[in-house]
């Protein structure tokens, strides 16, 4: 289990986290939720390790891991640009981390890997031969073949788009349970957050607005912030896709 307890964070004295407190279960994924500058990165990145918070603790297991540097914490992050060797084939950019701790993950567990990411085909391909949602799978490959005890996202989905989006969606819900990897994701876009996770941690300028499952922030939201950011948003979705729908021909017709 992860527990953060009392999170503060300032930036030259303007205060950007909180007295934020969590904690997130084995397997269970969780979204920070938030418009652009309310701070999610930067609580991803106390986290990780590699920024000190100002105030608070960080609990892994009951372990505290607050001063403990990131390469000892065991968590580990797939940044936003996915960050891939182009120089280095698929299967290469993947095992890349076991060259100096081969122990890590085996060969056969290497293979199970690819086989739940969708690998096979492309493991000799160079990075730039490869599509968005490929990448994407790749950089998660790498990450996972490391075994983090928690894994941490940063956006996985924004460059994405529709089927592709689902098909990483479901590749994550599988690593996390299939592996019972706790999974933390960061992402503006409240779509993704209640599709996807099974808690939603929604920030509003650094301070908790609302922790709970999605369900939850669905049908009791907590204050106006969680249902003028969360519920328009998705309102908005939902009249740009009737909006879709809404061509000439169809008017025509229901006329
Ligand atoms: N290293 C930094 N130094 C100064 N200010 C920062 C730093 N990192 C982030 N900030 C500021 O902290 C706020 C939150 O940033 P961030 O966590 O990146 O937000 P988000 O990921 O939610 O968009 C923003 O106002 C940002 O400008
Ligand atoms: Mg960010």
């Amino acid at each position: 289990m992860l527990e953060l307890k009392n999170i503060s964070k300032s930036f030259d004295g303007t205060p950007v986290l909180k007295n934020i407190s969590i904690s997130a279960d084995d397997g269970e994924i969780v979204s920070i939720l938030g418009p652009s500058g309310c701070g999610k990165t930067t609580l991803l990145n106390i986290i990780l390790g590699i920024l000190d918070t100002d105030e608070g603790q960080i609990l892994y297991n009951g372990e505290d891991m607050t001063g403990v540097p990131m390469e000892k914490r065991g968590f580990n992050i797939v940044f936003q640009d996915y960050a891939l060797f182009p120089n280095l084939n698929v299967y290469r950019n993947i095992t890349y981390g076991l060259r100096n701790k081969p122990d890590v993950s085996s060969p056969q567990e290497v293979q199970e890997l690819i086989r739940l990411l969708g690998l096979q085909e492309h493991l000799e391909k160079r990075i730039d031969q490869l599509s968005g949602g490929q990448k994407q799978r790749v950089a998660l490959a790498r990450t996972l073949v490391m075994k983090p005890r928690i894994l941490l996202l940063d956006e996985p989905l924004s460059a994405l788009d529709g089927v592709i989006k689902e098909s990483i969606k479901e590749k994550i819900r599988t690593i996390s349970r299939e592996y019972q990897l706790t999974t933390i994701i960061v992402t503006h876009d409240p779509e993704e957050a209640l599709t996807l996770s099974d808690r939603v941690l929604i920030i509003d300028s650094g301070t908790i607005s609302q922790y709970a499952e999605p369900d939850e922030i669905i049908h009791r939201p907590d204050n106006e912030f969680v249902k003028k950011f969360i519920l328009n948003q998705l309102e908005i979705k939902r009249s740009n896709i009737y909006a879709l729908f809404d061509t000439p021909a169809q008017k025509a017709a229901s006329m």
